[in-house]
């Protein structure tokens, strides 16, 4: 075991061994010498040195431990042991640095086999080679291995750590119904189907949205629950079909107090896992992360920030420039990159929906009147040498502007978009990350930098019949300032809606919710959604909100990605005891499978031939 998972492994320690051992493996160590112990687990390892010495390697979740037995043994990987011995100091030279027992081995063992086991079909190391899907298969075993027994306990100590949070800030934890309804929130929901009430169903929650608004009417004033929420979507690293949240709800609550509620959680955390104490979480508008970053979820454990040419080229006579806005990211270092690879990145930059990426590399920049050819004093190339396929349609004033609002001083590339606002930033933000994030990562694995997004528009493109779409859900409050704006120009407002943002993931988000049925008609009204359409798909929530609904707000951490960044993992399914595949099959249990016709009558279901 390393220092890092030491950490984690500290805080989810047993006080004392019990049952059928007195120790644990991992624990014993060189202030136990001399002691008569037992422990339990299974054989990582044997080796046997002659007809009278054996060598077997016992583990358990907290570690592993060499016990030393004087015969042959009938032992093979993985069978289940119970080991009394002596706790010896390891003759000196064969101590094993890479154990954290490695000073220290159990001698004069008894071994006592509790069960037998038939050999794994991958191995046990801490890393394992084997297929994702083998790992799947065989989950049971994939668990039993010291990386995942490992995000295990941190993810049992983050949920710990974040429940204490919420009670010591007077948050009440509700369980609400997994047998729901359908509810607006946006994403493909599973439905259920009903025995009793047959060509019913119920709908597994994407979120206890809807309830824990209910619970603020009902006076809870303060909840969380950290709940299951379930969504047919496609999946990929940070998504399964079932995950978990954090959830939280408050009444009579500003935007700020929701902000410092879930940094206080947030911060317990990253103290109890990283040890960080004073943890930095910044806040930026999405307009800023928008026009800096390219997108709304800004990794920034790196630069490279989006830089707006618009000055610099306003009167170019570059066609390609002559455009809503130009926009460039510098790449340090990047003047050496080979053709092949820039072609690549143009490529990359057509695919993502630019009409071009200009390159330019950066050759070198003088200071004007240093120049070395005394015929020429200072003609531009002495003092700027930009290569690029486009270079000779620059004016050299525009070269030079650029030059300084970039502030090169050689061996860059940079790299432009021209073209409509958003997706040029959105092509740039992409293609930063692309280029950034790897280094990022490789420069310091362990950096947290979080981030609030706050001020999201309150409404983000329209849907097939031409209706606004809600950026969030429709009973996020807009922005009391923008009110007027609602019905004259709704795309310029502003929603009370936040995202957290950890190192370029979405963590959570939330808002403030329309407890007013004014405000709450208008939005609806903007969103296409009629009277008589609300009334029918969440009008007990309306009708709730007749009843001296309370101003509230909330938000949800979305633990799953949480856990995995925390343990330095790039898929959620690292830290999921028993997660989907990328096509949602369980490769364990076979799941989801064909019901009996006896099961499909009962629930009054008819379901034709499966294709193939
Ligand atoms: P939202 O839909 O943004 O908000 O979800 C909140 C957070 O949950 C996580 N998340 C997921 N994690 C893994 N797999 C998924 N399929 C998945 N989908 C979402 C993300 C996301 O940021 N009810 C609102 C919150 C509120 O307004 O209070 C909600 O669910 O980290």
């Amino acid at each position: 075991m390393n220092n890092k998972e030491n950490q984690i492994s500290a805080s989810n320690r047993l006080d004392k061994a019990v049952g059928l051992r007195d120790k644990w493996c991992g624990e014993i160590g060189v202030g136990d010498i001399g002691e008569k112990v037992t422990i339990c687990g299974w054989v990582a390892k044997t080796r046997e040195h002659s007809q009278h010495l054996s060598f077997v390697d016992v583990r358990d979740r907290s570690g592993m431990i060499q016990c030393v037995i004087d015969s042959v043994v009938d032992l093979h990987s993985e069978y289940v042991v119970k080991v009394s011995g002596q706790v010896t100091r390891r003759p000196e030279g064969t101590e094993n640095v890479e154990l954290e027992t490695g000073s220290v081995e159990l001698t004069s063992c008894e071994v006592e086999v509790l069960n037998s086991s038939e050999t794994p079909p991958f191995s046990l190391g801490k890393y394992s080679e084997a297929d994702e899907s083998v790992r799947l298969r065989y989950r049971y075993l994939d668990l039993r291995r010291s990386k995942m027994l490992n995000n295990l306990q941190l993810r049992s100590a983050i949920n710990h750590c974040a429940r204490n949070a919420m009670v010591e800030q007077g948050f009440t934890e509700v369980e609400t119904p997994l047998l729901w309804t359908p509810t607006p929130e946006g994403a493909r929901e599973f439905a259920v189907p009903s025995r009793l009430q047959k060509g019913s169903f119920y709908v597994l929650p994407q979120s206890p949205q809807i309830a824990k608004q209910l619970l603020m009417v009902a006076g809870v004033d303060r909840y969380f629950q950290i709940a299951r929420c379930l969504r047919d979507e496609d999946l990929r690293a940070d998504r399964q079909f079932e995950f978990t949240q954090l959830d939280i709800e408050a009444s009579f609550v500003t935007m700020h107090d929701i902000l410092e509620i879930v940094n206080h959680v947030i911060r317990k955390i990253v103290m109890v896992v990283r040890q960080v104490e004073h943890l930095a979480i910044r806040t930026m508008t999405w307009k800023d992360a928008l026009e800096n970053y390219g997108t709304d979820k800004p990794d920034l454990r790196f630069g490279m920030e989006l830089v707006d040419l618009g000055e610099v080229f306003r009167e170019t006579q570059f066609r390609a420039f002559q455009a809503e806005v130009v926009k460039a990211i510098v790449v340090e270092d990047g003047a050496s990159l080979s053709r092949s690879r820039l072609d690549q990145l143009v490529d990359r930059a057509k695919e993502l929906g630019a009409l071009g990426l200009v390159w330019m590399k950066i050759g070198s920049v003088g200071v004007p009147g240093n120049s070395s050819s005394p015929d020429h004093p200072n003609s531009l190339e002495d003092i700027i040498s930009i290569e690029s396929p486009v270079a000779k349609f620059l004016q050299d004033h525009e070269k030079e502007q650029l030059i300084s609002k970039l502030g090169l001083s050689g061996g860059e590339l940079v790299l432009v978009v021209a073209g409509e606002h958003r997706s040029t930033c959105e092509i740039l933000g992409q293609l930063r990350l692309e280029l950034g994030s790897r280094l990022a990562n490789e420069a310091n694995e362990d950096a947290l930098e979080f981030v609030w997004v706050v001020d999201f528009p309150m409404f983000d493109g329209t849907d097939e019949a031409g209706n606004l779409q809600a950026a969030h859900h429709p009973f996020t409050m807009p922005h009391i300032e923008d009110l007027e704006l609602l019905e004259i120009n709704p795309k310029a407002v502003r929603s009370q809606a936040y995202d957290l943002v950890l190192n370029g993931w979405e963590l959570g988000s939330g808002s403030i919710r329309i407890h007013s049925n004014e405000i709450q008609s208008r939005v609806f009204k903007s969103l296409g959604i009629t009277q008589d359409q609300a009334q029918e798909r969440f009008g007990f929530l309306l009708s709730a909100f007749r009843y001296g609904a309370p101003p509230h707000g909330g938000f949800a951490v979305g633990m799953d990605r949480l856990i995995a960044l925390l343990a330095r993992e790039d898929n959620i399914r690292e830290v999921i005891a028993f997660p989907k595949t990328q096509s949602g099959l369980d490769m364990m249990t076979g799941a989801p499978k064909a019901l009996s016709k006896r099961n499909l009558q009962e629930l009054g279901l008819n379901v034709g031939p499966k294709p193939n």
